[in-house]
């Protein structure tokens, strides 16, 4: 491979929420056993490498993302034998499998946690961040993400300690070298085990700003990633990480970065600062999230990062995850054009610089799921929100209204296999409600069906691995009406064009090319676009 082609850039990407893929044993949760059964459509798919969300022992106040030992699975998910065979038919059928690293934060029933909590004095007491009260309250007023203060005081030594999540998860105090032997001791005994590397969860966050000073506003908490988000020592501590293990295996490194800048991608991932191979790209969801839906946004923002980032560092790309809704639900159609909509949005995935990472679900068309009442739901953001909203007097029925808006769990709903009961993901009590509309979109329909959005997804992920191009080559805007979001990639003489239209409307578009690839089944209108159509030219 040249200098600048890396297997982890031209690699297509699928994550795994192990508990809502595959029941394997009929505890209505998926597993590991699960995701093996599943292996071969998924490498029908032409994925290289699975990204499984946290596996680890959790008393899952946050699925998963509350480990209590890093050494150890929770047995719902399987035994470690289970993780070998995993991996081993992966690498039967060269695929690969990167684990979520957890290390901004553990649970409060890590054995860590639990000693720090007893004594001042306890040798583990610096391994979290711990600070005496200020006026009879919390130290600072920082706000957490899922509660209202990001301290809790606990009485038995009298202090607060800090937890940007919820109280279940304390943060660990990277300050404290120790604390920083640990994580390398745990990713170290990872790779050697076999895995393929990390996908590294909150991770600029754990440089927090000395002092941990107030964050700007009003009010007695205030949500601000300012003091607590990329702090003064980030950096030091990825290049300590990867001087002392990283650099040692052929590993893949996508670090979550909050609040992410073309600048902090830069710094993370250009490989002559040896920190991470890639950090996700989060402007577009952020947006979409804080603002709403705006496709003018949506264009500026993914073309001032393919601009921006081009050969100084690199990203992963992804329009969905566990944290988000479904994309065809968010900037498609999720009734008349789903699945038009749908393989709009692999086209964009696929042809953008970026290593590309699909959902489970993204590649049938998946859509948000929503629940009829505030038991039906898991995500502790969403139940500690509705709790706060209710206890500050807010009445119930609206407080539910505005929580199932955004719940993460819109798109946690279990993989829809079959027309079967219960989406033919369990044949138990599922752990969270199947979207009812599993009975149209679902795997087996769409593998039965040639022009399927699954198909769609497999003919695009073979096209962008047989076109370096659309991996590496140059991104170049293209002149078109608002509707549309037209651009070329180029690499070594040859050029593609990619012409999406994000509309409904039929929109004029004609291309000088040969079109490779459409998501309509025939081309019979070469001067124009119709409703989330989609096509890539080769440009001669
Ligand atoms: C980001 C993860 O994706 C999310 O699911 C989790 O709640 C937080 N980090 C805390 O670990």
């Amino acid at each position: 491979m040249s200098e600048f082609r890396r297997w982890w850039k031209e690699a297509v990407v699928y994550q795994i929420y192990p508990k809502s893929f595959y029941d394997s044993n009929d505890d209505g949760v998926g597993d590991l056993p699960g995701v093996i059964e599943k292996l071969d459509v998924l490498h029908h798919l032409g994925v290289d490498v699975l990204w499984l969300n946290p596996i680890y022992a959790s008393p899952e106040v946050d699925n998963g993302y509350d480990i209590s030992d890093y050494f150890a699975l929770n047995p719902k998910f399987g035994t470690m034998d289970d993780l070998e065979r995993l991996l081993a038919e992966c690498h039967r059928r060269g695929m690969r499998v990167i684990m979520d690293l957890v290390v901004n934060h553990t649970s409060d029933q890590h054995r860590w946690f639990v000693e720090s909590r007893r004594a001042r004095t306890n040798p583990y007491r610096d391994y979290y961040i711990w600070r005496d009260g200020r006026d009879g309250r919390e130290p600072n007023n920082w706000a957490g993400h899922f509660s209202q203060s990001a301290w809790t005081f606990d009485a038995t030594t009298g202090q607060y300690y800090l937890h940007i999540f919820s109280p279940q998860q304390p943060d660990l105090n990277w300050e404290n070298p120790a604390v920083r032997s640990e994580v390398q001791q745990i990713v170290r005994w990872w790779l050697e085990k076999g895995i393929d590397g990390f996908r590294l969860d909150a991770i600029n966050l754990i440089s927090k700003a000395p002092g941990l000073p107030d964050n700007p506003g009003e009010g007695r908490y205030v949500f601000s990633l300012q003091h607590f988000c990329n702090g003064p020592r980030f950096h030091e501590y990825m290049q300590e990480l990867n001087r002392a293990v990283f650099a040692h295996y052929d590993i893949m490194t996508v670090g979550e970065c909050a609040a992410l800048t073309i600048e902090d991608a830069i710094a993370v991932s250009a490989p002559a600062r040896g920190e991470l191979n890639m950090a996700f790209l989060f402007e577009h969801t952020d947006y979409y999230n804080t603002v709403g839906r705006d496709e003018q946004k949506l264009k500026e923002i993914l073309t001032r990062w393919q601009l921006g980032l081009h050969g100084r560092g690199w990203v992963g790309l992804a329009f969905s995850n566990h944290d988000q809704p479904r994309i065809v639900s968010c900037f498609g159609d999720e009734t008349r054009y789903r699945e038009e909509s749908a393989k709009l949005f692999a086209t964009l995935l696929l042809t953008l610089e970026g290593t590309p990472f699909i959902y489970q679900g993204e590649e049938i068309g998946m859509t948000n799921a929503y629940y009829d009442a505030i038991e039906a739901y898991n995500d502790v953001g969403t139940v500690n929100l509705y709790r706060e909203k209710v206890a500050a007097g807010v009445d119930p029925q609206a407080a539910f209204r505005e929580v199932r808006a955004k719940s993460r769990d819109r798109g946690r709903s279990p993989y829809q296999w079959s027309a079967e009961a219960n989406a033919g993901f369990t044949r138990g009590r599922p752990w969270i409600g199947v979207n009812p509309n599993y009975v149209e979109i679902n795997l087996a329909a769409s593998l039965a069906d040639p022009n399927s959005v699954f198909h769609y997804y497999r003919r695009m992920i073979a096209l962008r691995k047989a076109t370096p191009a659309l991996i590496y080559g140059e991104f170049l805007p293209v002149e078109a009406p608002e509707e549309l979001f037209v651009y070329r990639r180029s690499l070594g003489g040859r050029t593609y064009e990619v012409a999406l239209n994000l509309s409904e409307r039929t929109v004029r578009h004609a291309s000088a090319g040969a079109a490779l690839i459409g998501n309509y089944p025939e081309e019979t209108h070469k001067d124009r676009l119709r409703p989330y159509e989609a096509r890539v030219y080769q440009i001669e």
